[in-house]
């Protein structure tokens, strides 16, 4: 683990925190030997699976992206008004760093902390942030927002609030997503707040086509799991040994992401061996929807409130801004 430490000249500042290895094979294994098979979905986000996300929120079918960018631009002056300009703007899982060039010119942060597991993919956005906006201060962090944010003490003081856009929180089971919030609520101190963008419940045809593109790019980002897990793991995964699956279990309301194995087979883990039937399915991703009400019995159970919330016309997306109860 290297720590760099923070140059006040500099515009752009990396760090780097990422887990080590050791830690996330046992976290991966546990995972493989469990009665349903499971993967954590952050194991999506290499280089390459980055790009593919990328690729997914510009496919026709996947409104979850292009709703939310509308209503942060539509409201983008009450929603920096309720941030407070000049607040730190942080972003556990900034990506691309795509959705906050929307708000910076009105919320004018006093710095900007994009986080990503993803460390080139991090370095280079935020590179690239910091060109084209030059008053920014950046401090980019790679870590796993999971683990911990320690990080933060060295951070500027002065109003926190967390961006958690892209309905990112609906990968989280519901008690885990609550045990998220209770960590952000910890951070964000007494005056601050969250921003978090949140998908909606409904029919179960639009929900199926955004996770089943008629290009095939979203089975492409779910099988590259399998190449993640070739490198962390020495494993012998083939990828067309298995196929996506995608569906919305309108109970759970949660669309599910699966890789169903095409046959029996036994793969070189490890150092020793999964076995899979005929069928039987590694779980990647479960992708949680909301209506309003829900997930503001979520938020309360956090000791958070709802001080407001945007959505579409359709109620397709929504996006709120989270206060300490
Ligand atoms: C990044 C978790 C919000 O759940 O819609 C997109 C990931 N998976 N297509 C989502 C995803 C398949 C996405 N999140």
């Amino acid at each position: 683990m290297t720590t760099h430490a923070l140059h006040k000249t500099d515009k752009v500042v990396f760090r780097n925190e990422h887990p080590d290895l050791s830690h996330s094979r046992e976290e991966i294994l546990a995972g493989l030997q469990s009665t349903q098979k499971t993967v954590n979905p952050k194991w999506f986000y290499d280089e390459y699976g980055s790009q593919l996300f990328d690729q997914i929120t510009r496919l026709p079918e996947y409104y979850p992206t292009r709703t939310e960018v509308a209503i942060l631009t539509e409201n983008r002056e009450q929603i920096s008004a309720r941030c407070g300009r000049g607040c730190l703007f942080i972003e556990p899982g900034s990506g691309s760093s795509e959705k906050v060039r929307i708000l910076l010119d009105t919320l004018q942060p006093s710095a900007y902390v994009p986080m990503d597991i993803s460390a080139e993919f991090l370095q280079s956005a935020a590179l690239e942030l910091g060109g084209e906006y030059p008053w920014l201060d950046i401090y980019a962090v790679c870590a796993d927002f999971n683990q911990g944010w320690s990080f933060l003490d060295d951070l500027p003081a002065g109003k926190r609030v967390v961006f958690y856009p892209g309905s990112t929180i609906g990968n989280l089971e519901p008690k885990l997503a609550a045990e998220f919030l209770i960590r952000v609520r910890d951070m964000m101190g007494e005056n601050g707040g969250a921003l978090v963008g949140v998908d909606t419940h409904k029919s179960s045809d639009r929900l199926n086509a955004a996770y089943n593109d008629s290009q095939g790019v979203t089975a492409e980002f779910n099988l590259n799991v399998l190449r993640r897990l070739n490198q962390v793991m020495d494993a012998e995964f083939e990828e067309d040994s298995f196929h996506h699956h995608a569906f919305y279990n309108t109970e759970a309301r949660r669309i599910e992401m699966h890789l169903v194995s095409e046959r029996e087979q036994s793969v070189r883990c490890n150092g020793g061996t999964v076995e899979f039937a005929l069928g039987e399915t590694l779980h990647t991703e479960s992708s949680y929807k909301y209506t309003p009400q829900s997930f503001a019995a979520l938020v309360e159970a956090a000791g958070l409130k709802l001080a407001q919330s945007w959505m579409d016309a359709d109620a397709l997306f929504s996006v709120h801004y989270l206060e300490r109860a």
